[in-house]
């Protein structure tokens, strides 16, 4: 994970323009961040383990530097300290890195470095160590990153000064991503993703795997692997690229201003139907869906399943890409659908990329649409969001139900949804986010618990499972999804009187009425219950029973909209617990947004 910035000037760089970019990699990690610049031709480094608004503080506003590059750290290896802060230095050596190096420990017993002294407990200080020893006898930076690209392993990019030379920076790329920037005023960029370099961008360059970029005295060269040198076909950049961020309201929190984005986002989104259904015309003669995914953009897939089964009659398998275990099979007639928010998941990308061959009749579902993901993937649909900088997904994994959904509707050659039943979701659609004082009130009265059965059947289990995640990530607080129909073979040991359980009825009518009587059954052992569940099943719920739990009406809509009904209630509850127990909800510990590592 983690993220690179740089800044390369002719002229004296504002610390403001660099300082807000790097802020905008912070959701790529937050456990440290520092910076190394040049200051009347010395190296100056700065660290923290606070936020990169230490830094601001501590870099002064009348710096003069014209080579300032910058890091913002998830921590693999090593807790995150000062000495585990990047930059890491030795020697005349100082880099910046993401990824991670696989054979770190195996390279610290290389011959050349196997008696220097390590200052931190990171991967990244072996890279410093190895290009200074090759510096000394190359006498070129970039080919010493060259020699060292060729013996690391792993997913790495980074960025790299030679002390003695205030002139001169190298990037190095391999699956993790990199991008080369040049603004309008010729300012050159190195960034870990688009959006960091977006002001006055002019064109930008994706460095490929492998790939070294050196610019010295303000001359750019790009070079393969080998030392080849390679022409950069530079993209020009379009503002629209990237979209403006929407003002935020009155909670002035990320998760929260993203959540309230899905009232005009989603309804956006059915009306990409027809775009959705060319993109895909070319694909054919599948007979079985796999869907491979993460974290949500798993928990997305298996509602995809629901869907692609229910609605499509396909029959369709969901696997996380650790646990993917199909090659034994034929698969001719299998259609891959890659999901991603990112598209720079680690686990997702490198399933795909060691096995291209047999992922041939693949498609991706990213919202990022410049991704390694889409890179690989014979097709990509982009659900065009806009960047979700919160950590826990929300609007993406909306995003994503509704695209498997308008999926599972095309394969089945049925038609669109008429416009008179999609103004008549949004308007209950609507509806929802009006609940959110009631369920601040109810995250009241569960916001000390420390754990929760979440518990649902059919479209809603996966949306339990994703209750579940959400919970966990930013409230910190134990959660378990399970189907309600398996409480009975054996969880249900768990419950005593005051075990909170959140129980998600759908209105499925082959089986409400056994969801009903399983929402009785743990109701006799519980009474801290919350039920979400649709007027209608509200309908059939005894009154008395109703009095004594809390209660989320979710409006009827047609039963293949209703998980994005769910959804939003859930996710406002799981940010009220996190918010009411004053936790970093945009930034939850441990986590970061991209998932760059295996
Ligand atoms: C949860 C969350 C993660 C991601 C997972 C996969 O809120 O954000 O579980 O869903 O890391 O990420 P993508 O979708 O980018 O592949």
């Amino acid at each position: 994970m983690c993220g690179i910035f740089s800044i390369y000037s002719k002229r004296d760089i504002k610390p403001n323009s660099f300082i807000n970019s790097l802020k905008e990699l912070e959701y790529r990690g937050y456990d440290s961040a520092g910076v190394a610049f040049f200051e009347e031709d010395n190296i100056k480094i700065l660290k923290t383990t606070l936020k990169i608004k230490d830094l601001e503080s501590k870099l002064k506003n009348n710096l003069k530097t014209s080579l300032i590059m910058g890091h913002t750290r998830w921590a693999t290896h090593g807790s995150p300290s000062i000495k585990n802060c990047h930059p890491h230095e030795y020697k005349n050596i100082v880099l910046v890195h993401n990824g991670i190096v696989e054979n770190y420990d195996e390279l610290k017993r290389h011959k050349a470095i196997q008696q220097n002294k390590f200052k931190s407990d990171t991967d990244t200080e072996v890279l410093a160590h190895l290009i200074s020893y090759y510096l000394e006898r190359e006498g070129s930076l970039v080919k010493s990153v060259a020699r060292v690209g060729e013996i690391i392993k792993g997913s790495n990019s980074f960025l790299c000064l030679d002390k003695k030379d205030p002139k001169l920076i190298v990037a190095y790329k391999n699956k993790t991503p990199l991008y080369l920037g040049i603004k309008n005023n010729g300012e050159f960029l190195f960034s870990s993703d688009l959006n960091a370099m977006k002001n006055d961008l002019n064109n930008y360059y994706f460095l490929n795997d492998e790939e070294l970029i050196e610019i010295n005295n303000h001359r750019i060269r790009c070079f393969n692997s080998k030392m080849k040198i390679k022409k950069m076909t530079m993209v020009p950049y379009a503002s629209s690229v990237v979209k403006k961020k929407k003002k935020l309201e009155a909670e002035g929190l990320i998760t929260y201003d993203e959540i309230n984005s899905q009232k005009f986002l989603i309804p956006k989104i059915f009306n990409t139907f027809d775009t959705i259904k060319k993109e895909i015309k070319t694909i054919k003669n599948f007979s079985e869906i796999v869907i491979i995914g993460c974290g949500s953009s798993f928990n997305a897939s298996m509602l995809g399943k629901h869907y692609f089964e229910q609605i499509s009659g396909i029959p369709t398998a969901v696997y996380r890409p650790s646990e993917f275990v199909f090659f034994k099979k034929k698969n001719r007639n299998t259609l891959y659908i890659f999901m991603s928010q990112s598209g720079e998941t680690a686990d997702t990308c490198d399933l795909l990329e060691t096995n291209t061959g047999y992922f041939k009749n693949s498609l991706s579902i990213v919202n990022q649409s410049d991704s390694r993901l889409v890179r690989n993937t014979r097709l990509s649909l982009n659900l065009d969001l806009g960047i979700e900088k919160g950590v826990a997904a929300t609007k993406t994994f909306t995003g994503q139900l509704i695209y498997l959904y308008s999926l599972a509707i095309i394969f089945s050659g049925k038609k669109n949804k008429k416009s008179s039943d999609l103004t008549s979701f949004n308007k209950h659609y609507m509806k929802i986010f009006s609940l959110q004082n009631k369920i601040k009130d109810i995250a009241k009265k569960f916001h000390k618990s420390k754990n929760f059965f979440i518990l649902g059947r059919n479209y809603n289990y996966p949306i339990a499972l994703e209750a579940s995640l959400k919970i966990k990530e930013i409230a910190y607080i134990h959660a378990e999804a399970s189907l309600s129909s398996e409480m009975k073979h054996g969880p249900i040991a768990l419950l005593d009187k005051n075990f909170p359980i959140i129980f998600l009825i759908s209105n499925n009518q082959d089986s409400v009425l056994k969801e009903i009587t399983n929402l009785y059954e743990a109701k006799s052992r519980s009474n801290r219950i919350l039920l979400l569940a649709t007027s209608n099943v509200i309908q059939k719920l005894d009154k008395n029973f109703l009095k004594e739990i809390s209660l989320i009406e979710i409006p009827n809509v047609e039963e293949d909209l209703l998980p994005n009904l769910f959804t939003v209630p859930l996710q406002y509850f799981a940010y009220h617990l996190a918010k009411l127990n004053n936790l970093s909800v945009d930034q939850p510990r441990n986590l970061a947004k991209v998932v760059t590592v295996v």
